[in-house]
């Protein structure tokens, strides 16, 4: 008799077969709260593990008790009640990782929010990986440009480096972080933007200016808005880093902004208190610090061994009346390489970005900034300083002299000069050109109300100079070469302005 070929492969798939008992642990529901179960009958269930519902919903265990432990939801609970039934699924939560999020807008696991269809990626991260440790680290040395003036050369950015925005509401904290995102649309840098406990409008302002001025195709998008679960919005930071870690361990850069970490301790409050623990320091439980530190802790530059990639973090922060020493505030600026710290009085008096010069601080970027940029940038911020204290003590008049006029006038330039638009970069070799001219006087004829037309005229001038291809691509250092073809686009460019006159050649 012929032997039957599919009989054959049916009787080896017999033989193969597993005939033990097949186990899956389910529980109950206990109790149901805004967005997170009580559960009680899965002993063998790990922090992080994805737990099904009936219904299809999918929680995640965000907390173990003794007797029950806690699910937060990542589907909409409706079905739920205490009673229903549980599975463990024996997986940890992971999320797609891969460039084909490049370009969407999507939830933190993944799901489009766009109309472009579902997101298929080859591979998937957990959405919880380690730092790196030590040894896989390196130095942070090459600069993340924001192309804000005030940034780059008063408080400059490194690849790697976490580095807190931090002020009141309205401020213009989410404005910084979005133009640093918008200047890398001729970089090599991905950008990764998430939005936590925000408004759907503001999100889609956001989204809409980097589709307009930015590097909308290398750029992603993940938004867990006021209105997703909680779930979603604790771990919308943490799903955003698996995928941004995917850039940075292929051996890319990437930029990473939280916006923002105070409505993600809220959020993080708001589940803690649900399951019962015991709240702490003006009612955040203890592990809230661990929280934030093991997030930013990933952002890091590799070392030539791992492939050199880098992971930059700019985390937002919210605070009221100007109260810096708060917990939260203070926690974070306790974790970060440094804050931007963003002034209301600042801002109502229409300095814009308005940074706080003296609270502001970066603590690794100084290594990284561009060499040029420190050269020209070294007095600026203590010629500052000392403008604004004389300016409030010059409203109770006596400062006739002209040397102290002559402080005060150059003070303003300085306002003026790191007074800059929204959308509105600076190119590394602009700043140093601006910054030059300052140091040479060459602003002093400027009216204040000029520097925004001089800093739209000159940037063409500086793109369009021949004798500035090398410093262009490499801003690294000036000559006098190239400082006199600097400082010489910055008079052309004043003589361009409809108020401003030629100064004189010196
Ligand atoms: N450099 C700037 N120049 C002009 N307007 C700005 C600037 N930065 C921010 N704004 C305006 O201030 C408002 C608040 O800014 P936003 O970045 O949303 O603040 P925050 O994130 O601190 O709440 C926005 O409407 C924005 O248009
Ligand atoms: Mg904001």
């Amino acid at each position: 008799m012929a032997t039957d070929p599919g009989l054959e492969a049916l009787k080896a798939r017999v033989a193969a077969a597993q005939l033990g008992p097949e186990t899956e642990e389910t529980g109950t529901v206990t109790e149901i709260a805004d967005g997170l179960a009580h559960v009680s009958g899965l002993p063998g269930a790990r922090l992080g593990e994805v737990i099904t519902f009936t219904g299809g919903a999918r929680g995640f265990v965000l907390n173990l008790g003794e007797a029950t432990l806690q699910v937060a939801f990542l589907d909409s609970m409706t079905g739920v009640d205490a009673g229903s039934t549980v599975t463990r699924t024996g997986q940890l939560l992971r999320v797609p990782v891969g460039a084909e999020l490049m370009g969407r807008v999507v939830d933190p696991l993944g799901r489009p929010l766009d109309d472009l269809g579902p997101v298929k990626t080859a591979r998937t991260a957990e959405t919880e990986r380690p730092a790196p440790a030590i040894i896989e680290r390196d130095f942070v040395t090459e600069p993340v440009a924001t192309g804000l003036l005030v940034v780059d050369a008063l408080f400059a950015i490194g690849r790697g480096q976490r580095e807190l925005i931090i002020g009141e509401r309205g401020t213009g904290k989410t404005s910084i972080a979005v133009d640093a995102i918008l200047n890398q649309k001729n970089s090599d840098i991905t950008c990764i933007y998430v939005a936590i406990g925000q408004r759907t409008t503001a999100v889609r302002r956001v989204i809409e200016a980097v589709r307009a001025k930015g590097a909308f195709a290398r750029t992603i998008f993940v938004v867990a808005p006021a209105t997703a679960e909680p779930g979603l919005r604790w771990l919308a930071p943490f799903a955003a880093t698996s995928m941004a870690e995917w850039v940075r361990d292929g051996g890319g850069h990437a930029l990473i902004v939280y916006d923002d970490l105070t409505k993600h301790a809220a959020v993080h409050r708001e589940l803690a208190l649900l399951s019962r623990q015991p709240p702490g320091r003006e009612a955040y439980p203890g592990d809230i610090f661990y929280l934030h530190a093991r997030l930013l802790e990933r952002s890091a530059k590799l070392s030539k061994a791992r492939g050199g990639g880098s992971l930059t973090a700019l985390p937002i922060a919210e605070i009221e009346a100007g109260n810096l020493s708060a917990y939260i505030p203070t926690n974070l600026i306790s974790i970060a390489d440094g804050q931007i710290v963003t002034s209301a009085a600042l801002f109502a008096g229409n300095q814009r970005p308005a940074v706080d010069i003296g609270l502001s601080v970066s603590r690794v970027g100084g290594k990284a900034q561009s060499g040029a940029l420190k050269a020209v940038a070294g007095r600026v911020r203590l010629d500052y300083a000392q403008f604004l204290e004389m300016k409030m003590f010059s409203r109770f008049g006596g400062f006739g002299d002209a040397a102290m006029k002559k402080r005060l006038e150059r003070g303003e330039r300085i306002g003026a000069l790191l007074a800059q638009g929204r959308y509105a970069p600076l190119s590394t070799a602009a700043q140093v050109a601006l910054l030059a001219a300052l140091s040479d006087g060459v602003l002093d004829r400027v009216p204040v109300d000029g520097f925004a037309a001089l800093k739209a005229t000159l940037a063409p001038l500086i793109e369009a100079e021949p004798q500035l291809a090398a410093f262009r691509a490499a801003p690294d250092a000036v000559d006098g070469t190239a400082r006199e073809a600097l400082i010489g686009c910055v008079s052309a460019a004043i003589s361009k302005l409809p108020l401003g006159r030629a100064p004189e050649t010196p």
